[in-house]
């Protein structure tokens, strides 16, 4: 059986020059890449205790959703920008390229919430970072922050001092 790490196809250049985009779709393509790269997330999280999956739009809805629904979790959405009805919290940060601004939904989380944060990736760490504060702003609590691939060089986890960060694969450099 093949190695998670060998379903990524690696993209260099893209979006931009010094950039290697690491494509997660690779792996979904792939029944057995998909059941693996779920998995082996899912037991990242063993004996976690904890309520509440938020994904990021967009591949972290991807990967959270599934695990939310395994492990009989509710998934949260967080959003980019205009996309939810309902009253929001919002914040806006830096991207490895670019940036971005991201809603929840205020009715999402209540005090005494624990969130388990999962994307497809962490880069700077910067999505992560105000993933926190929009939870922690509404009271709830993060116990992880889990990401299928982390790119190392980009040193996430400086920004996330202080919370449990995990990842499936790690390259690196950026
Ligand atoms: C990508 C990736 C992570 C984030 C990581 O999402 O899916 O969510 O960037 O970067 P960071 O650690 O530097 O914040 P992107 O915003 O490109 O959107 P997408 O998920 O909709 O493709
Ligand atoms: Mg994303």
């Amino acid at each position: 059986m093949k190695k998670l790490e060998e379903y990524v196809v690696s993209i260099p250049d893209y979006p931009e020059k010094g950039i290697i985009f690491r494509d997660v779709t690779s792996i979904l393509e792939d029944p057995e890449g998909l059941q693996l790269s779920i998995r082996e997330l899912q037991d990242k999280l063993e004996g976690m205790d904890f309520n509440i999956v938020i994904g990021p739009e967009s591949r972290g809805f991807i990967f959270g959703m599934p695990i939310a629904y395994n492990l009989q979790k509710a998934f949260v959405p967080i959003r980019k920008k205009g996309k939810l009805p309902c009253e929001t919290a919002s914040i806006k940060y830096d991207l490895e390229y670019g940036s971005a601004e991201i809603e929840i939904h205020k009715r999402s989380i209540k005090p005494g919430d624990k969130v388990v944060i999962v994307d497809d990736l962490m880069a700077t760490g910067g999505t992560a970072e105000a993933m926190i504060k929009l939870i922690e702003g509404l009271g709830g609590e993060v116990v992880e922050v889990l990401c299928l691939i982390e790119l190392m060089g980009l040193k996430g986890r400086e920004k996330l001092k202080g919370y449990k960060v995990d990842s499936v694969i790690q390259y690196p450099g950026n």
